[in-house]
């Protein structure tokens, strides 16, 4: 099994697939572990993460790095929060922002089991009320399918990001207008961002994901 690693720190690949390190051989997600060398690879889907879909479709900086501060806003399960931990390792921490205290429960366990991670039951849309359990980021990654996401995107940069720290923002276009073309409100969102921030990168997600985009900013 020939497993290596290609332009991004701590992601691998293997026949197209790609993998991060773990430090252990838990699967939370059924997912598929490849043991080589005494190292675990945990297979992460592109079809359920979109983080993983844009680095299929070739986005070019995704900034989370060994040691990143993450805030991850819409957690739900913890599937690509998980690999995001792989990722940062010991040395960074993932702050995980779910709304929803059922998905939360999932979350709550992987969380207990991984010391860099740990949930926040809260609504991204107010950031206010998370000030005292988290710390200024150097990537703030979100994934909610609301109709003002951008907007809490930005509130959430506004609040936390570093200064040159990344942005990562998926959007799901009928989320925000059910009656336009993906590609318009693609577009227009491109427009909103390039205002506050530096567009680094934006890759729209087929075939993983139908009507998605995920942007790459960088704070000012
Ligand atoms: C598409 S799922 C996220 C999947 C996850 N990012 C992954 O890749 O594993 C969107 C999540 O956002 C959560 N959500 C929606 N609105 C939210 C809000 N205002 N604040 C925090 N979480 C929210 C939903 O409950 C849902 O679990």
């Amino acid at each position: 099994m020939k497993i290596f690693n290609k332009k991004f720190p701590n992601i691998f690949l293997n026949k197209r697939k790609f993998y991060t390190k773990s430090s252990d051989k838990t699967s939370f997600f059924d997912e598929r572990i490849i043991v080589e060398k005494k190292s675990f690879f945990r297979e992460w889907d592109s079809k359920r993460s979109k983080l993983a879909a844009a680095l299929s479709n070739g986005i070019s900086q995704i900034g989370i790095k060994e040691g990143s501060v993450v805030l991850y806003l819409g957690a739900s399960h913890g599937y690509t929060p998980s690999f995001v931990s792989d990722i940062i390792g010991d040395s960074g921490f993932v702050f995980c922002v779910e709304i929803s205290p059922v998905v939360a429960r999932d979350l709550v366990v992987i969380c207990e089991k991984r010391k860099n991670m740990t949930p926040i039951l809260a609504s991204a849309n107010h950031p206010e009320t998370y000030k005292q359990l988290v710390v200024e980021a150097d990537i703030v990654y979100q994934d909610i399918a609301q109709k003002n996401q951008v907007e809490i995107f930005l509130k959430n940069c506004n609040a936390y990001l570093k200064k040159e720290g990344f942005g990562l923002l998926t959007i799901k276009s009928r989320s925000i207008d059910i009656t336009k073309k993906p590609k318009m409100i693609f577009k227009e969102v491109m427009k909103v961002l390039e205002e506050k921030m530096t567009v680094v990168d934006y890759r729209t997600l087929e075939p993983h994901e139908k009507d998605h985009a995920l942007f790459v900013v960088k704070k000012k």
